[in-house]
């Protein structure tokens, strides 16, 4: 199940270090190629040799060799893994990682990497509960690492309490889960909307909302990531555009419309996250509007096209993800429009509560389906709920 993958085992200094060769034992056994990097202190604990002998490959300890081959090792070991874990994980690497600190290996190498992460901390329960790395697993989790949590129970000082390595079953089975799916949407083609379209009013005015594009971008960047090829069709924000992805820059809705009808015939899906304006101004003016004597201004709106309506209407096989932004009665809403927009899945979120939706980095969602409510989905970051929502959209493309 994990023939052809190769895993970075990052092992930092705790004594659940032993555990960390089960681990690797356990990974071989179902195909991985292990490569272990170790942060000194973890060589307190095992010795590079234990790791050496069982995976068969070097043991990777110092930033600094003087041997060092072509490549810049922290750079060509995150280039050669799948995936990466931390097992254990103290709360040293996790509070390191959570701050962009690169001062060995590990550490240098986490932050040079561009494939999933997964951590599994292991410390004494008040460290583990202290609000520093509370606050950083949090960070960890918005940089859409994994964390798998620690467990209940005797800890090596003595005390109970949570900081337990998880079980290695769990660990094995949570890799082999996050490796099965990172690419389960190869030879899959999915546009994605994000942000708020801007509807000119005269050249210097428009008309918006408060979208920033965290949820569409998150999403793009959770299909790149699966393999899927992607094309993101999005209002103007302030954020990176994502790499790897077939990226359309639009400014209003009817931009937006066109944009969308050159790759819907070729797709296998679409997933509106965008906050397309439903009005703009009737009668767009090219010079700047100036002030009249009696010091008001009406401006006269018209609708805009349905986007995703339209798309429901001439759907063949494609299937439709729409968002649903309420600000009341979010279940019933969201039924409504998944019935009038012929959509096959939407993610509703109540967007009048405070830290979730617009501009936030968490969300809070609803996935419905037509039949009904699929999945609640509570507040975590918006890279999290789009790793799920992607999981339904393969659930509903299988
Ligand atoms: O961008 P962020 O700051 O991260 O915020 C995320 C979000 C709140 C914008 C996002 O989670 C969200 O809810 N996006 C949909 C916003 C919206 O327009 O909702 P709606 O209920 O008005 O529209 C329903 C669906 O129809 C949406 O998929 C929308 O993209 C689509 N639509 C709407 C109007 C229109 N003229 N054409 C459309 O295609």
């Amino acid at each position: 199940m994990l023939k052809g993958k190769t895993i970075i085992l990052g092992v930092s200094g705790s004594i659940a270090a032993y555990k960390a060769v089960d681990i690797a034992r356990r990974l071989i056994r179902d195909g991985a190629t292990v490569k272990v990097v170790m942060t000194s202190s973890a060589t307190k604990f095992v010795t590079p040799l234990t790791f050496r002998t069982l995976t068969k490959q070097s043991v990777a300890t110092e930033l600094f060799t003087e041997n060092s081959k072509s490549k810049i090792c922290h750079i060509s070991l995150s280039d050669e893994a799948d995936i990466i874990l931390v097992a254990p994980a103290t709360a040293n690497i996790i509070n390191k990682t959570a701050n962009g600190v690169a001062d060995d290996l590990l550490s240098t190498t986490l932050l040079a990497a561009d494939v999933p992460i997964i951590f599994a901390p292991a410390m004494n329960s008040k460290m583990y509960l202290s609000e520093a790395t509370q606050k950083s697993l949090n960070r960890l989790k918005a940089f859409g690492f994994r964390v798998i949590e620690p467990t209940l129970g005797e800890l090596a000082c003595g005390e109970e309490g949570v900081g337990r390595l998880a079980e290695v079953d769990t660990i094995v089975e949570v890799i082999k889960f996050e490796t099965a799916k990172e690419k389960d949407l190869k030879n899959r083609s999915v546009v994605v909307t994000a942000g708020g379209t801007r509807e000119e009013i005269d050249p210097v005015r428009y008309i918006s909302n408060r979208s920033s594009g965290k949820m569409g971008y998150a999403i793009a960047n959770e299909l790149t990531k699966r393999g899927a090829k992607t094309t993101l069709i999005s209002a103007p924000t302030y954020l990176p555009t994502p790499q790897n992805v077939n990226f359309i820059s639009v400014s209003n809705a009817s931009d937006m419309q066109r944009e969308m009808l050159q790759y819907f015939d070729k797709c296998d899906a679409v997933i509106m996250a965008a906050a397309v304006a439903d009005f703009t101004p009737a009668e767009p003016v090219s010079k700047k509007i100036k002030r009249n004597k009696t010091g008001n201004f009406s401006l006269k709106l018209k609708s805009n096209p349905d986007i995703i309506k339209e798309l429901g209407r001439i759907k063949k096989k494609q299937i439709l993800i729409g968002f649903a932004a309420e600000t009341e009665d979010l279940i019933e809403n969201a039924r409504k429009k998944i019935e009038e927009k012929n959509l096959d899945l939407i993610i509703a979120n109540d967007v009048s509560k405070p830290e979730i939706g617009f501009e936030e980095d968490f969300n809070e969602v609803t996935i419905l389906n037509k039949k009904g409510i699929v999945k609640k989905v509570p507040r975590m970051t918006k890279r999290e709920i789009a790793r799920i929502i992607v999981d339904k959209l393969v659930d509903v493309l299988d």
